[in-house]
């Protein structure tokens, strides 16, 4: 039999902290074996005798503490972390975060980190102000670039009183990225996927630009999915806040006509192509040089762009899938349906970006994935979720592509 996954849950001082004891008992009933440390805080919402009942085993609270050990030359945090196979953080505080960014280890559970080489899984829940301070943010980005895996909180109703993003994952979503990340399926392997992401910005004068609200966190979570599932990635991208995932190859770009020329030069590689950008489908026909000044009425003439979609299903290889996205508002299938033909693209994800809180500008995400025969429906959760669920329908996408040929 081979042995049980070995997940080392870290706890941190967040009222969120009651919703591990749950996360503890949905991994062992996936067969992990858990064991738990808490920091100083996290004792203040929760006792660690549960964690302890739940799992059989003593609780980590202190670097201090060698009372359970009978070998006293045992460095406990070292111990532990050397047990572990993956390492996940839930809640993980704005504090704690902080601490893991820069290297602090002056508890158990941030010790136990810096002397970890295993995959780290990293849940934030906060006050929604906490999670869009721009230490937060700039903490989050240095970790999201070690490579760890951070499972965006879902948006609502705060305990603090306040609404918006900052609540935990749901307990499934945690779990599915523990052993995602612990043992991610290389199911992409030999693929070379190319992704746009992020709203293209289309020049009005030399400090001006139409845009969008595209935050490109779908597209870069495709990206850092599809990338630990094997596949070579490329990713264009427009103009984002994001850091973007390691191990893409990164492609910046700003209007729709440079996503359109580099999506067409890297095209004879890609043997996937995923178009989540928000690609404008104006722009101004006379771009001004000098800045626009307020001394009259402005009428701006626009064109249409280019249909990347329609060139990439033009100019592809045979076998090149394609996946485009369409941004509505309501979930038309109908009509999606119709854009699917009309575009010959191989699939369509429908997103609906009429409903408060998910699509655009967020990090929470509900769509259908539509192919000519199957319809598949991804309920709201994370856009790292939505992208696992994306990256699934590859396998059964290039069977059927194989099947018509
Ligand atoms: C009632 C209460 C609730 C809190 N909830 C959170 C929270 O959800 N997320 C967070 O980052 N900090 C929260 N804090 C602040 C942390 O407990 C505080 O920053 C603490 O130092 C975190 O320590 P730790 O990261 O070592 O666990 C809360 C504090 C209190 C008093």
């Amino acid at each position: 039999m081979s042995k049980p996954l070995h997940v080392l849950l870290g706890v941190c001082g967040g009222i969120a902290a009651y919703k591990s004891a749950e996360l503890a008992r949905e991994l062992q009933r996936q067969g992990a074996e858990v064991r738990v440390m808490m920091t100083r805080a996290a004792q203040e919402f929760i006792q660690p005798l549960t964690f302890a009942s739940l799992t059989g085993h003593k609780v980590f609270t202190s670097l201090w503490d060698t009372s359970a050990t009978t070998d006293s030359a045992v460095i406990e945090h070292i111990a532990e972390a050397q047990w572990a196979d993956v390492l996940v953080i839930a809640p993980a505080t704005a504090h704690t975060l902080a601490k893991l960014a820069h290297g602090l280890a002056d508890d158990f559970l941030s010790a136990a980190y810096l002397a970890s080489t295993v995959p780290v899984v990293l849940a934030p829940a906060m006050n929604v102000n906490m999670w869009n301070h721009a230490a937060t943010r700039a903490n989050l980005s240095v970790l999201e670039q070690r490579g760890h895996r951070i499972v965006a909180p879902g948006s609502g109703y705060l305990a603090c009183g306040m609404t918006g993003d900052g609540r935990l994952a749901d307990t499934e979503t945690i779990v599915r990225a523990v052993l995602d990340q612990a043992n991610p399926p290389r199911d992409l392997a030999g693929e070379t996927i190319l992704i746009t992401a992020g709203g293209t910005r289309e020049p009005i004068d030399p400090v001006r630009f139409l845009g969008n609200r595209s935050s490109g966190r779908m597209g870069y979570a495709l990206a850092a999915a599809a990338e630990r599932r094997g596949a070579r990635v490329i990713l264009v991208s427009a103009a984002t806040a994001l850091t973007p995932p390691p191990r893409c190859e990164f492609l910046p770009i700003e209007t729709a006509e440079d996503m359109h020329a580099a999506v067409l030069y890297r095209l004879p590689e890609a043997t996937v192509v995923i178009k989540a950008a928000a690609v404008a489908d104006f722009r101004v026909r006379q771009v001004a040089s000098t800045k626009l000044h307020r001394d009259a009425p402005l009428t701006l003439e626009l064109e249409p762009t280019e249909d990347i979609v329609h060139s990439v299903v033009e100019q592809r290889r045979p076998g090149t899938l394609v996946i485009a996205f369409a941004a509505e508002m309501g979930l038309d299938v109908v009509r999606a349906r119709q854009k699917l033909r009309g575009k010959g693209a191989d699939a369509i994800v429908l997103n609906d970006i009429s409903r408060e809180g998910i699509g655009f500008d967020s990090d929470r995400n509900a769509a259908v994935f539509l192919t000519e025969e199957a319809e598949v429906r991804f309920a709201e959760s994370s856009k790292e979720e939505i992208a696992l669920q994306i990256l699934d329908q590859i396998p059964a996408l290039r069977s059927h592509h194989l099947l018509e040929q």
